[in-house]
Order: structure tokens, then C-alpha cells, then sequence
């Protein structure tokens, strides 16, 4: 059976509906992005009394917090050595306490709003197979028992392989990110707050006292803009340059509920699986489990191959847990920061009315909470002592390894790719389901031909900053391997920061 190409967060949810903006609009904020950080930001402003507008591009929560793990816990992997080494226990312990209080944060909205979204508690896991993991594993136990996380060495988990040891995290939790956060969106609007969707925000335009959202439809004037796009939509930030875009495929597949392991795992290395279970709501059977598995990480663009990476995936699933089945596939993006702190506070030094939220670093159930609980506290005029670790105006390291490793990759990929295709200059060697660069009179071109043998051509020129895109097989997309950006394989922008569809060509223009 082939599994299906869809996140089972939305396959488990009904589709949202909510209204374009149709006219202009006044409001106390408004918010750009309905993920959770968007969400949780209008949530916690219209609790507090503020009206607000929430404004996704597409659909509510159908983003990367719908096609997460949605694993809502403090242990992100292995950081808190690393933060302590380089930050020092006061900040390190910022860390480790405001991304503890953000899991506290879901689940009080959970309780609070009676949310039913399969919330439940479980220790987290981070485990090695290595000896050389197990040194790291050790010494992240003593930097998180330091900090006063809830940590332990343990050398058995309920996995059913093997491990050197593992660090467990007590009293974290998982949900199903969609019915948690439909369940906010549905509290946000209504009594002069909204959430628009298929709404695109094309430019934010700051006076002293107020903001005009220019979007595709109508304009919306604010006191304040949040934008929780992800990544920025605006570039004055320089956020583009500040992170990097991280692709990840995820796979669910039905586990007898009797060897469903009980935990959140992830494991460590330069090759690592993420492993968590889910019950399965689409099933007849009520006690049906879902074994998610997530892995084949890669820089976008680096891999064109992205098949091959689902590959790995359902390989680890069929070797460790004996799948041989595969319900569901799915790949997300994230925005990984440099120092691995997120961005959370003011676009710029000048921009004092407008906020950003990004570089969550693979763990946005709790850094997009805590953005939430930031800004809203900004906004309101409330002092917090958690903000400025994560000052998105701050000095950033650009020359951590990271850094420079990326500053070259969009260096080159700017000069590189340009050159990409020279040897191809007709669309019609492209095989069908496949997307190729194709370079005709100079120009570059993006074709693909889908099943029927139509040829859809488009401009490979990313309409961000000019980087050329690449193919990617697995989704059918066009990824730009600088900052991100997504496109459909008819040119229609999936996913930003560029705001604007790819230029459309006609075959005719093409051929001739
Ligand atoms: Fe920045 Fe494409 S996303 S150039």
C-alpha cells in the first residue's frame, strides 16, 4: 500500500474555512502567521483585552506546526552543555526555565480551555548508540541537572533497541498540534478580533504611532505588527541571513498499541531519528497507535534526492521497529539560528511597533509558545526577564561554524547555480514527474512535466533574493536552497520569506 503524501495532523482535522480580508480594518495588533506562535500571540493579546488580526497567506495552522512531531518538551536534543559552555549558567538557565514554562503554557491552555487534542504527558528522550554519544549524553545530564531541569541518566529506555544511555526528561508532554491550535484560532475570532486566511501580506509600512499591513486584498492599520511568518517576510531584519533552512521527512505507520513505546525519543549524532507515537483518530479501531518516525535531515536544497531520504526513514522504521507498512509521509522545514536561540522581539533597532518570531531550531512547539508569551508581554508593556536572551536585534555570532558553513552555501548557490543547466535548453527532455532547470536564450527556467506530459514552466529565479532554485522529487516542488523558499511546481509560493508567486511562462513562449 502506498502511504499517504499528507501530515496525519491534517489528515485528522477538518479543513478551516476562515474568511479573506475583504475590506480595511482597524485593529490593537495584528499578526502576520497562523502557526503556533502567531496563534498563541493573538490568543494571550485578546485574553489580556487587546483586539487583534491574524493573517495567513493560506491556511491556519497548516504550516510548519502542522507538519511537526509535535513534541512539546524542554529537552531539544542536546543544547544545555553547549548553552552552558558558551553562555554561562544564568543564561543557560533563561533557557531552560522559559522553555519549561512554555510547556506549562500548552498545557494550561489545554486544562484552561478544556482543548481536546490528545495532550498527554510522557518523558522525553534523547539517547545515544555510540560510545562517543554517550560521553555527550553525560555530560548534557550534568549541564540540564545544573540548570535544574527535571533530568536522568538512564541506560534502559522503552525502546526496543539498544542504546549506550540516554538523557529522560520527566513530565514533558505531545499533542496533536492541529486540534490544539484550531481550538485557539476559534477563540481568537469573533468580538473584534479575526483570522483571515488566504491573505497575503505583501509589505508592512511603519509610521511613529500605528502600521499599515499591505496585503494582496485590503489594509490593515495596527498599533502593533507581529510577524510570525516563520521566516520574516521582511528582509530588513536580515533574518535570512541569521538562520538557516533545515528540511526533515517524517513517516507514520500503525504499531500494535502493545509494543508502542511509551516516551519521546530523539536520538543524537550526525544521523538521528525522532520517534514518538500518536493514537490514531482516523482509524475505526479506538486503540489504533501511530508510530511517527522523523529523520533524513538536510540543509534545503543540498539534496535533490529527497525520495531517498523518506527512503532512510522507512528503512530505520522497518529495522527498529519491524514496520513493513507506512501509512502516512510527510517533510516539514525549519529555520535553525546560529547561536540555537531563537528570535523573538523587535524587527530592528528602529522598528519599536513591529515583532518577529523565528529560528526555533527544530523545536517550535515550545520556542513558538514562549514567542507567544514574549511579545504579548512586549506589547502590553510587561518587563520580562527571559526577553533579552533572545533580543532579535542581538549581535549574532555569524562566526560560530555554522555561520560561515552557510554564508559560503548561499555564496555559492548565488554565483553556483546560475551556471546549473547550461547543457539543457529544451523543456521537452524533462521526464514526466520530474522538474528540471532548463536554460533557454539566457534565461533560466524551471520545468516540469507533470503525468499527463504537460509541461509547466516557470521562472528559476527565487523571487527573495535571486537565488536558482532546485528540484525537489519527493514533494514536487521548487525549494530555494539560500533562505527557503518553496514553490509548487506551477510557481505558486508555498512557503516564504518571498512573498510573491514565481513568473509563470507559456509553453508556447517556451518551445518555439
Ligand atoms: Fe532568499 Fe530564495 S529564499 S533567495
Amino acid at each position: 500500500m502506498n502511504s499517504k503524501s499528507k501530515s496525519y495532523w491534517i489528515d485528522s482535522t477538518p479543513e478551516t474555512n476562515f474568511p479573506t480580508l475583504s475590506e480595511d480594518l482597524i485593529v490593537d495588533v495584528a499578526i502576520v502567521g497562523g502557526g503556533i506562535a502567531g496563534l498563541t500571540t493573538a490568543m494571550l493579546l485578546k485574553k489580556a483585552g487587546k483586539t487583534v488580526a491574524v493573517i495567513d497567506a493560506r491556511k491556519v495552522a497548516e504550516g510548519v506546526s502542522g507538519h511537526t512531531t509535535a513534541k512539546v518538551t524542554s529537552l531539544h536534543q542536546l543544547i544545555y552543555a553547549d548553552l552552558l559552555e558558551n553562555l554561562g549558567i544564568d543564561r543557560a538557565r533563561v533557557y531552560a526555565e522559559s522553555n519549561q514554562a512554555a510547556l506549562e503554557r500548552v498545557a494550561n491552555f489545554v486544562a484552561e480551555e478544556n482543548i481536546d487534542c490528545d495532550f498527554s504527558r510522557r518523558s522525553a528522550y534523547t539517547f545515544a548508540q555510540s560510545a562517543h554519544g554517550l560521553v555527550k549524553i553525560q555530560e548534557e545530564v550534568t549541564a540540564a541537572l545544573e540548570l535544574g531541569l527535571p533530568a536522568s541518566f538512564v541506560q534502559e529506555t522503552p525502546l526496543p533497541f539498544p542504546v549506550t544511555g540516554a538523557i529522560r526528561f520527566d513530565h514533558q508532554a505531545q499533542f496533536h498540534p492541529r486540534k490544539y491550535l484550531l481550538h485557539l484560532a476559534q477563540c481568537i475570532q469573533g468580538d473584534g478580533s479575526y483570522v483571515f486566511e488566504d491573505t497575503r501580506v505583501l509589505n508592512v509600512e511603519s509610521a511613529k504611532t500605528y502600521c499599515q499591513v499591505m496585503t494582496d486584498r485590503s489594509v490593515i492599520t495596527a498599533q502593533q505588527v507581529v510577524i510570525a511568518t516563520h521566516l520574516p517576510i521582511l528582509d530588513s531584519g536580515l533574518f535570512f541571513a541569521k538562520t538557516y533552512p533545515k528540511r526533515s521527512y517524517i513517516i507514520g505507520a500503525r504499531i500494535d498499541p502493545d509494543r508502542a513505546p511509551e516516551g519521546m525519543f530523539i536520538g543524537s549524532g550526525e544521523e538521528y531519528f525522532s520517534i514518538r507515537t500518536t493514537p490514531d483518530r482516523n482509524s475505526p479501531d479506538e486503540n489504533a497507535v501511530l508510530l511517527l518516525v522523523g529523520g533524513g535531515g538536510h540543509k534545503v536544497g543540498e539534496v535533490t534526492d529527497t525520495e531517498k531520504q523518506y527512503r532512510k526513514v522507512e528503512d530505520f522504521a522497518r529495522s527498529h521497529f519491524g514496520i513493513d507498512t507506512f501509512d502516512y509521509r510527510w517533510s516539514t522545514q525549519d529555520m535553525v539560528s546560529f547561536d540555537k536561540l531563537p528570535y523573538i522581539g523587535n524587527l530592528t533597532p528602529t522598528t519599536p511597533n513591529i515583532y518577529v518570531a523565528t529560528g526555533f531550531s527544530l523545536w517550535g512547539m515550545t520556542n513558538g509558545t514562549l514567542s507567544g508569551m514574549l511579545l504579548s508581554e512586549m506589547i502590553l508593556g510587561i518587563t520580562n526577564p527571559w526577553a533579552d536572551l533572545y533580543n532579535a536585534t542581538r549581535i549574532t555570532p555569524f562566526v560560530t561554524p555554522e555561520g560561515i558553513k552557510q554564508t559560503i552555501s548561499v555564496g555559492m548557490h548565488w554565483v553556483g547555480d546560475r551556471f546549473k543547466g547550461l547543457g539543457i535548453s529544451e523543456p521537452a527532455q524533462v521526464e514526466a514527474g520530474e522538474g528540471q532547470l532548463v536554460t533557454i536564450e539566457g534565461e533560466k527556467i524551471a520545468a516540469y512535466r507533470d503525468e499527463q506530459a504537460v509541461i509547466h514552466t516557470v521562472s528559476a529565479v527565487c523571487p527573495h533574493l535571486g537565488c536558482i532554485l532546485a528540484w525537489n522529487n519527493a514533494e514536487k516542488s521548487w525549494d530555494c536552497p539560500c533562505h527557503g523558499s518553496r514553490f509548487g511546481c506551477e510557481g505558486g509560493l508555498l512557503h516564504g520569506p518571498a512573498v510573491t508567486d514565481l513568473k509563470i511562462y507559456s509553453a508556447s513562449t517556451i518551445t518555439k
